[in-house]
């Protein structure tokens, strides 16, 4: 695996300046470590995370739409995804590629080294003959450092609403950092979460289960494990909102009770009143009109919109002008 040169020993620095900020925050990269790689994956086969369902019904239905140029391009290419994760749905365009005869490498990219190992060994079994070459990096730096093979055209996946963890400020930086890292002609695959009911946003990250709860809880049993610190993460509530304005869904654990938390390796203590919140994630959902804004901005051009059905999800095709 093509792990990064400098170190990913950012954890304590992140945790730290997060919990000093007002309102106390916590990156959501963080969420993926070995057992949150696991409980992203009861996640995906949830009943309420339709997130999944809906791209693959997408791809599944739509895949020979969303392949058809850079296969009719004849040449070698760059398959990248940028948060791979365990690649389920990304096997359905690797299957069809394959089928195809098409000659192309696969650099799926991620932050968790533990999802990679698991990515390349299940294609090792599914796809015998894939040229895969996994990085251990994050979107932003990986668009920088570019280590796909130079002068190749590339088709960059950036797949599950990635993206939408993201604000809005955020995004338009990675979307410029896609704009850097890719030349005219390359096309980019992006997955968004789509404006709905509410309620049904919502339910995705309020099951009935409680794994979403877990998956939250996670990044203070992370902490904990980690960073040695004494996060009692009962007096903790997991707490998503969603505002149909921005369409941003936001997730926060709350302190029930004034508390003070200590972190051994910051050697630090910090202080929560009762009820204050950590923000965790966002998970962003898009109007077509603001994913058209995007692509304006990032200097591509809108090739086509894939939908399911119900419109709950696009996976939607650009090309660099
Ligand atoms: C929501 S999961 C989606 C995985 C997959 N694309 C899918 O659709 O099922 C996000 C994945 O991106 C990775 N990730 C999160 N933030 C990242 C970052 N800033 N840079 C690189 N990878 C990141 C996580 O480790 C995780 O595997």
């Amino acid at each position: 695996m093509n792990a990064k040169n400098t170190d990913f020993g950012t954890f304590a620095q992140d945790v730290m300046l997060g919990l000093n900020s007002t309102p106390k925050t916590l990156p959501s990269k963080y969420f993926y470590d070995a057992k949150g790689d696991k409980l992203f994956q009861q996640i995906m086969a949830l009943p309420e995370y339709y997130l999944t369902r809906k791209e693959y019904e997408v791809l599944e239905g739509q895949h020979e739409q969303i392949l058809a140029e850079v296969l009719a391009l004849n040449t070698p290419f760059n398959l990248v995804e940028l948060g791979a994760g365990d690649g389920m749905k990304t096997k359905i365009l690797l299957r069809y590629l394959t089928d195809k005869k098409a000659d192309f490498t696969y650099y799926p990219v991620d932050f968790s080294g533990s999802v990679l190992e698991e990515l390349e060994e299940s294609l090792a079994s599914e796809f015998p003959a894939l040229k895969v070459n996994p990085i251990q990096d994050t979107y932003r730096d990986s668009l920088k450092r570019q280590v796909w093979e130079d002068g190749k055209p590339n088709l960059i996946l950036f797949l599950g609403a990635n993206l939408g963890n993201f604000g809005v400020k955020e995004a338009k930086n990675i979307i410029d950092h896609l704009r850097v890292g890719t030349k005219k002609g390359d096309q980019v695959l992006l997955g968004f979460d789509l404006k709905k009911n509410p309620q049904t946003i919502l339910d995705a990250y309020h099951d009935s289960e409680g794994v979403t709860r877990e998956f939250n809880m996670n990044l203070l049993d992370r902490i904990n494990r980690e960073l040695d610190a004494d996060f009692d993460r009962d007096s903790f509530t997991h707490w998503p909102t969603y505002d149909p304005v921005s369409g941003e869904c936001r997730s926060y654990l709350v302190s029930q009770k004034p508390q003070v938390v200590t972190i051994g390796a910051l050697n630090q203590s910090f202080e929560f009143e009762a009820y204050e919140s950590i923000f965790t994630e966002i998970s962003k959902k898009y109007s077509l009109s603001e994913i058209e804004h995007l692509a304006y901005l990032g200097g591509f051009s809108v090739k086509a919109n894939f939908l399911d059905p119900e419109v709950y999800f696009a996976d939607v095709l650009w090309e660099k002008k």
